[in-house]
């Protein structure tokens, strides 16, 4: 399976900043690469990518329109050029108190709307320390529970360890394998017929001299970027890397 980069820029990056940045990206044969800016930069870096790479928005209404100020519904998104959501960034579950429910009706949401998502999922440091990591990950796969037919096709996987974001903490290759296994057998109990090619991603701390390493584990199909996505040089880096 061809291996996925995808750069979250979380609340970073004015337009022009942006755009600066993807002029100067060049889009590889051998990775697919994607970026998922703040909602105001999307038209902007939709118009400005080169079109093999995807543009992805960071959240999702649940909601398809109405009295729900603040959000923004799959239309609007489609609208201003995204190809994808992320659902469920821990960032969201943790200090936006998204709940696996609310992240649920946005999995059925980004399905009724034909968008494809990107559902992350992870432990925290304490769930890990009390045995709970396969339990946490599951129940928040359960979020997929309503997907039949081809509607898989809709979905990545991300699997990001809460402690191991911006900390520096990169999970050991032990860690990633085993989770990404689990995970693997999780979506072929969903799925037999497409289980095998769901990508599952992994982020946090993911830097140009841990890539090559996370992207040689077995079921680890791309890797979901924070920090280092933000500069240009240390993103191209990162890219080379995969590309080698
Ligand atoms: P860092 O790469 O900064 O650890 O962030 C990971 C992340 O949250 C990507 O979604």
């Amino acid at each position: 399976m061809k291996k996925i980069i995808i750069a979250n820029w979380k609340m970073h990056k004015l337009r022009k900043e942006a755009v600066d940045f993807v002029e100067n990206l060049s889009a590889q044969k051998e990775v697919d690469i994607a970026i998922i800016p703040s909602f105001l930069a999307l038209r902007d870096l939709k118009n400005a990518a080169p079109k093999e790479i995807a543009i992805g928005s960071q959240n999702m209404s649940e909601h398809s329109h109405g009295a729900f100020t603040g959000e923004i519904s799959a239309s609007m998104l489609k609208d201003v050029g995204a190809d994808f959501v992320m659902l469920g960034h821990s960032e969201r579950r943790k200090i936006f108190l998204e709940s696996n429910d609310v992240i649920t009706k946005k999995v059925e949401r980004a399905v009724v709307e034909n968008m494809p998502f990107v559902l992350c999922v992870g432990e925290t440091l304490d769930e890990r320390e009390l045995g709970e990591t396969k339990e946490v990950i599951s129940v928040m796969l359960d979020a997929l529970s309503a997907l039949i037919g081809s509607h898989w096709d809709l979905v990545t996987i991300a699997y990001e360890p809460v402690w191991a974001i911006g900390s520096g903490k990169v999970a050991t290759p032990d860690i990633i394998s085993e989770v990404h296994n689990y995970i693997r057998e999780k979506l072929l109990e969903f799925t037999p017929e497409k289980g095998e090619g769901i990508r599952i991603l992994y982020g946090g701390s993911v830097k140009s001299d841990n890539i090559a390493e996370i992207l040689s584990i077995d079921n680890v199909d791309g890797a979901l970027v924070g920090g280092a996505s933000l500069d240009p040089l240390s993103f191209n880096q990162l890219i080379n890397e995969v590309s080698i």
